[in-house]
């Protein structure tokens, strides 16, 4: 079982069976929110889906295929960070991320990030991790920024979501780059 400790309450779990209800009640909470950036809102219409999300993520990443995390902030799950896809033999992967609204504002992803971040270099042996974000979406665009990743251009028509397909603002954090920024 990964866990990861982040700091003033911030932990990183992988999912449990019984996360599933109020993982479920996290994300009805913030329906509006998440649904204007996620493409998986529609698959997330009952209890029961919360539950199928679970044992999914516990197979693969018991299969090492990706790494999906529930955030917890005091013993209150608070949203979810993952690496999408792992691809050992290229080393790279990409991180998605959301947060429940009521956790806004106070750095608790860019700091859950960085420890995935240094997880993904320090133990998974990545070189290379990408974040892509709607150009449009700010405040996701502020993570990698804040957390020193590079801006490599725009991908269009890069997902759909709903009706609506987005173009993507593509950053990177190479291996070399985050060796160098280590405290000593
Ligand atoms: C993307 C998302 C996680 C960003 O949330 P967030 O709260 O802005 O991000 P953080 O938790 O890192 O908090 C950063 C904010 O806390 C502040 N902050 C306070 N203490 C901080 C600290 N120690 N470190 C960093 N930031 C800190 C920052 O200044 C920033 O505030 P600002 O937006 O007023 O400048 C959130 O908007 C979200 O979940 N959106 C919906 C889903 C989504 O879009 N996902 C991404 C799809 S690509």
């Amino acid at each position: 079982m990964i866990e990861i400790a982040v700091g003033d309450g911030i932990v990183l779990r992988e999912p449990r069976e019984d996360d599933a209800d109020r993982l479920f009640a996290l994300i009805d909470a913030n329906r509006v929110l998440l649904g204007r950036w996620m493409p998986w809102l529609d698959y997330m219409r009952h209890d029961g889906d919360s539950l199928t999300y679970i044992r999914y993520s516990q197979e693969g990443n018991r299969e090492g295929r990706f790494l999906n995390l529930l955030i917890w902030v005091d013993d209150e799950p608070a949203g979810v960070l993952c690496y999408f896809a792992l691809e050992p033999a290229q080393r790279r992967s990409e991180i998605g991320y959301w947060l429940g609204q009521r956790w806004h504002g106070r750095g608790i992803m860019s700091r859950a990030c960085q420890a995935l971040i240094d997880y993904g270099f320090g133990h998974l042996n990545l070189y290379r991790i990408q974040i892509a974000c709607a150009v449009d979406n700010l405040p996701s665009r502020a993570l990698p920024e804040r957390l020193g990743f590079t801006f490599e251009g725009v991908l269009h028509g890069r997902e759909w979501v709903g009706e609506r397909v987005l173009d993507h603002a593509i950053y990177a954090l190479l291996l070399p780059a985050w060796r160098a920024r280590r405290p000593a």
